[in-house]
C-alpha cells in the first residue's frame, strides 16, 4: 500500500471529495480486523478498501438465462489505498469506470475452487466504481425456471440464493458476511412478470419498450451481502396484515395465505422478546417447489419452499425461524462462516420461543425434543470427540458444509441452557440487548461469549463455572449441563412406539389425532429394517402415502426406501420429479443408493431425468452420491 494520496484520506465528515462523507456505521468494523473474524472465503481485503453501498441496473434475459447490466458500487478505503478487490464467480465484465467517467485498470484473478475469481481494480482516487458485467447463464445463485416447472405453466420464473457465496455470480461485490452493504436496484422484466426483492419496492413500476418493465427497490440498512435477493415471475400479492404479505403464483396465492395467517402474531410475539422489528415491511414470496430450501430470510421478503403447505399449518415453524432471522442474523450477523451457529443455532432458539407464544408450550415443547434428539443423535453418531461437533466449526473443516444438527439444534440447546440456568428473566433482557448493541454489525463466538460475560454473567464465578460456555462453543459433544427437553413432550407417541417395537401393534385413530411432530417423532422411533409387510401395514393403517405433509411424506418414503419398498417408488419418482428441496431430495436418493445393487439403478435413472430441474446446491449434493467421478 502506498501512502497518502490527499483523497484517498476521504474517510471522515471534514472530507467534501465525492461521494460525500462516509456515515461511521459504514466504516470498516473493527471486529473485522479479528484474527476471529477472517473469512477464508472472500478474495477481499476490507482493511484497505471496502464496498459501502451496491447500485444496479439490471436486465433481466430469460432466454440467455442471464441478468446483465451494472452495478455501481460507494468505496471506503483507507488512507493511501489504490485498488479494491471483489468476488466474482463467472462474471463477464466489459469495462469498468469512475464516476468521472474514465475507465480503470483491472485485472481478474485465476480461478479458485469454489470461491471464483478476485477482480482487483485500481480505483486510484476514485471512491465509486461502475462495473458493466454479465452474469453466466450456469450462475449459481440463480434458478431460472421453465414455465413447466411453475404452477401455472405459462411463464418463466426465476430466483436467487445468495447464501452461503452465491451472489458473487450475479452481483460483483465483496462477498463476505461481515462486509455489510446498503443497496439500491432497478431491474427490467419482460411483462407480465413482477420482480420482488430483498429490499423495499419504491415508486411506481414504469414500462419501456412497449413490452418491458422497470422495478426498483431500496435496503437502506446495511446487510451482510449473501442478503440481496431477487426473484421475479407471474405472482401476486396479498396483505396479511398491515405490514406483511405473501406473494406466490396465482395458483398457490389461497392455499399460501392461509397457511400464513398467524404471520402478524409471530412479529408481535417476536418483538415483544426481542424488540422492535427494524425492517418496516415482512413479505414473503412462495416459490416454485423447484426453491433447494425450506426457507431463506432475505430481509422483507421471505423466500420460502411451497412443501411448508401442510393445509393445518404444522409446519410453519419455518415461518417463525425465518421471521426471527430478522433479530438473529440480518441485524447482527457472524462474520465468518465458522461461526455459523451464531447465526442459526441462535435462530432456532428464537423460533422455539416464537413458537411456544403463538402455538403453545405442547407444541413448542414436542419441537424442541425432537431438535434435542436430532443434536443428540449427531453427537452419537459423529463421536463425542469429533471436532465438528464444536459450534465453532474447526479451521480444517469446510464451514459451508457443516452438519445442521450441530450448527441449529445443538446451537439452540446451548441457549436453552443457558436460558435454564439463569432464568428468563435475566436471560430474554440480555438477548435483547445483545441484538440492540450489535445492531447492523458482524459479530463472532468470542464477541458473544464476551458480551456475555459483561452484561448476563458479571463477577459471578460460581455462575460461570455452572455454564461452561467455552465447552459449549468451542467444545466437542454435549456438555453435561445440558438443559434436557420435557420428558412428557412425547409420551403418548413414544410409548406407540414401544408397543409397535415389541408387539406390532398399530393404532390408526391415535395416529390421526397426533400432531405433525408427534407423528414424526413416532416415524423416526421405526425400526431401521422393515419388512415388504410391516410397511404395506404401516401404509394402510396410517394412511402414509395418502398424506398432504411433505414432512410426513418424506420420512414414509425414505424408511420405505431404505427397506428397498418397490410399491413406494413411483410415489418417491413422482416427489423427487416435483421437489428440489435438498433437505428431501438428497436423503431420499442417498437412501435409495445405500441400498446397493437395489436402490442404485433406481436412483441413477431417477436422477437422470430431474437433475436439470434442481438448483446448482441440490445438484451438487446429490451429484457426490451419484456421479462421484465426474
Ligand atoms: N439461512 C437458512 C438457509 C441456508 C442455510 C441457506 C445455509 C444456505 C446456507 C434458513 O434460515 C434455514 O435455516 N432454513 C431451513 C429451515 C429451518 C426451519 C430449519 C431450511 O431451509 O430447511
Ligand atoms: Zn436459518
Amino acid at each position: 500500500m502506498r501512502l497518502l494520496a490527499p483523497a484517498a484520506l476521504c474517510l471522515t465528515a471534514a472530507c467534501t471529495t465525492a461521494p460525500g462523507p462516509i456515515p461511521a456505521e459504514r466504516m470498516i468494523s473493527p471486529v473485522l480486523a479479528t484474527a476471529e473474524a477472517r473469512d477464508d472465503y472472500t478474495f477481499a481485503r476490507p482493511e484497505i478498501a471496502r464496498v459501502t453501498h451496491v447500485d444496479l441496473d439490471l436486465d433481466l434475459d430469460f432466454r440467455a438465462q442471464t441478468v446483465a447490466g451494472t452495478a455501481t458500487l460507494d468505496i471506503a478505503a483507507a488512507p493511501g489505498a489504490e485498488e479494491i478487490v471483489l468476488d466474482s464467480k463467472g462474471l463477464q465484465i466489459s469495462e469498468i469506470t469512475a464516476s468521472d467517467g474514465h475507465r480503470l485498470a483491472y485485472t481478474i484473478g485465476e480461478t479458485v475452487e469454489g470461491k471464483g475469481e478476485p477482480i482487483t481494480v485500481q480505483i486510484g482516487d476514485a471512491r465509486q466504481i461502475a462495473i458493466d458485467y454479465i452474469s453466466a447463464p450456469e450462475a449459481d445463485a440463480l434458478q431460472w425456471l421453465a414455465p413447466e416447472q411453475t404452477a401455472g405453466g405459462q411463464h418463466p420464473f426465476v430466483f436467487s440464493q445468495g447464501q452461503a457465496i452465491n451472489n458473487r455470480t450475479w452481483i460483483p461485490t465483496q462477498d463476505s458476511p461481515g462486509i455489510r452493504q446498503t443497496w439500491t436496484a432497478r431491474v427490467t422484466a419482460p411483462a407480465p412478470l413482477d420482480v420482488v426483492m430483498s429490499g423495499i419496492a419504491e415508486g411506481p413500476v414504469e414500462t419501456v419498450d412497449g413490452d418491458r418493465r422497470v422495478f426498483t427497490f431500496e435496503m437502506d440498512k446495511p446487510v451482510a451481502p449473501y442478503l440481496i435477493a431477487i426473484a421475479a415471475g407471474d405472482i401476486d400479492f396479498r396483505a396479511l396484515g398491515p405490514r406483511s404479505g405473501v406473494w406466490a403464483e396465482p395458483a398457490m396465492l389461497d392455499r399460501a395465505a392461509a397457511e400464513l395467517v398467524d404471520t402478524e402474531a409471530m412479529i408481535d410475539a417476536a418483538e415483544e422478546l426481542y424488540g422492535e422489528y427494524r425492517w418496516g415491511r415482512y413479505d414473503m414470496i412462495v416459490l416454485p417447489p423447484a426453491f433447494p430450501y425450506g426457507g431463506m430470510e432475505n430481509p422483507v421478503m421471505t423466500f420460502l419452499t411451497p412443501t411448508f403447505i401442510a393445509g393445518d399449518r404444522s409446519l410453519t415453524g419455518l415461518v417463525a425461524h425465518e421471521l426471527a432471522h430478522s433479530w438473529s442474523g440480518n441485524l447482527v450477523t457472524y462474520a465468518s462462516w465458522r461461526d455459523g451457529w451464531l447465526n442459526e443455532g441462535v435462530t432456532s432458539y428464537l423460533e422455539n420461543r416464537i413458537s411456544e407464544e403463538v402455538f403453545g408450550d405442547t407444541r413448542a415443547a414436542q419441537e424442541r425434543a425432537l431438535s434435542y434428539a436430532a443434536a443428540a443423535e449427531a453427537v452419537a453418531e459423529l463421536g463425542r470427540q469429533a471436532p465438528e461437533t464444536a459450534l465453532r466449526t474447526p479451521d480444517a473443516l469446510d464451514p459451508l458444509n457443516y452438519n445442521s444438527s450441530i450448527t441449529y439444534d445443538k446451537g439452540a440447546l446451548f441457549l436453552h441452557t443457558v436460558e435454564t440456568i439463569v432464568g428468563r428473566e435475566r436471560f430474554d433482557p440480555w438477548l435483547r440487548s445483545w441484538f440492540d448493541r450489535h445492531a447492523f454489525e458482524p459479530a463472532t463466538s468470542a464477541m458473544f461469549l464476551a458480551d456475555m460475560r459483561e452484561n448476563l454473567i458479571g463477577n459471578d464465578p460460581a455462575l460461570e463455572q455452572k455454564l461452561m460456555l467455552d465447552q459449549w462453543v468451542y467444545g466437542t459433544g454435549i456438555p453435561g449441563n445440558v438443559s434436557r427437553p420435557d420428558p412428557q413432550a412425547f409420551a403418548t407417541v413414544d410409548a406407540a412406539a414401544r408397543t409397535y417395537a415389541t408387539n406390532g401393534g398399530l393404532d390408526g385413530r391415535a395416529w390421526q389425532s397426533w400432531s405433525t411432530a408427534e407423528q414424526m417423532r413416532f416415524l423416526r422411533s421405526l425400526p431401521e429394517q422393515l419388512s415388504a409387510e410391516e410397511l404395506a401395514r404401516l401404509d394402510r393403517t396410517l394412511n402414509l402415502s395418502a398424506t398432504g405433509n411433505s414432512e410426513i411424506n418424506f420420512l414414509w418414503l425414505e424408511a420405505a426406501l431404505r427397506n428397498r419398498y418397490a410399491p413406494a417408488v413411483p410415489q418417491a419418482e413422482t416427489f423427487l420429479s416435483t421437489v428440489g428441496r435438498n433437505k428431501f431430495v438428497e436423503p431420499l436418493f442417498a437412501a435409495l443408493v445405500e441400498t446397493g445393487e437395489w436402490g442404485q439403478p433406481i436412483a441413477q435413472r431417477i436422477y437422470d431425468r430431474t437433475r436439470s430441474s434442481y438448483h446448482s446446491y441440490t445438484r451438487g449434493k446429490v451429484d457426490r452420491l451419484l456421479r462421484p467421478e465426474r
